[in-house]
């Protein structure tokens, strides 16, 4: 399985600008972020290390992909010089709703893609899922942006964190950088 490592300490690409608890409890400061492929063990001197891999989509159907894919960017952009880092765990009462439960608070009643949609492409996102590797966060949400993008990125968060899907997070924080 390919995993993405990410790497809070001294060394990095990214610079570590803020870490904000959301909800529960926040991750420890640093400043750099390495985000790397390369299975490496945790230096001495780093901060963190949250690891996650890519997945198959769970929730996204047909005409969604579509969409999806006909706006999505690429990461690693030269002028996405923002991206947030936004680990998340949902609750126990999500984990147990079927399947088609969870689609419907999902995307029914809470439009996560559809309101996605209207920031792209703008922004250039990659989900990894954490839970199944017994880290301590379900998923690793990654963002990419330029600066003059950022108030629509705190636009969508906000919108985001109201919807329904959002009752179900038990933990969050939210991990700002720049290069
Ligand atoms: C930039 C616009 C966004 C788009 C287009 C988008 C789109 C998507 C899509 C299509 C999925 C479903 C993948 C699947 O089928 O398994 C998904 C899942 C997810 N997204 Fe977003 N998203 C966006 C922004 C965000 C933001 C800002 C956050 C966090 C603050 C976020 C957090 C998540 C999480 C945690 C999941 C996994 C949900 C689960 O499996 O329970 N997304 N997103």
């Amino acid at each position: 399985m390919a995993l993405t490592r990410f790497t809070a300490g001294a060394t990095g690409t990214w610079q570590i600008d803020r870490i904000l608890a959301v909800t529960g409890p926040s991750l420890a400061t640093a400043e750099r972020l390495e985000v790397s492929a390369l299975p490496r063990t945790v230096s001495p001197e780093s901060a963190w290390m949250l690891s996650g891999a890519t997945s198959y989509k769970r929730y996204t159907e047909r005409s969604e992909q579509a969409a999806l894919v006909a706006v999505q960017p690429a990461l690693g952009r030269p002028e996405a010089r923002c991206a947030a880092l936004i680990p998340i765990t949902k609750t126990a009462r999500w984990w147990d709703l079927p399947q088609d439960e969870r689609r419907a608070v999902f995307e029914e009643t809470s439009h996560h893609i559809a309101v996605g949609l209207e920031y792209l492409p703008a922004v250039a996102r990659q989900l990894y899922h954490s839970r199944d590797l017994g880290e301590p966060f379900d998923f690793l949400t990654w963002f990419e942006y330029a600066a003059g993008d950022a108030s629509a990125f705190e636009e969508l968060l906000a919108r985001l964190r109201t919807s329904r899907e959002w009752d179900y997070v038990e933990r969050e924080v939210d991990i700002r950088l720049s290069r």
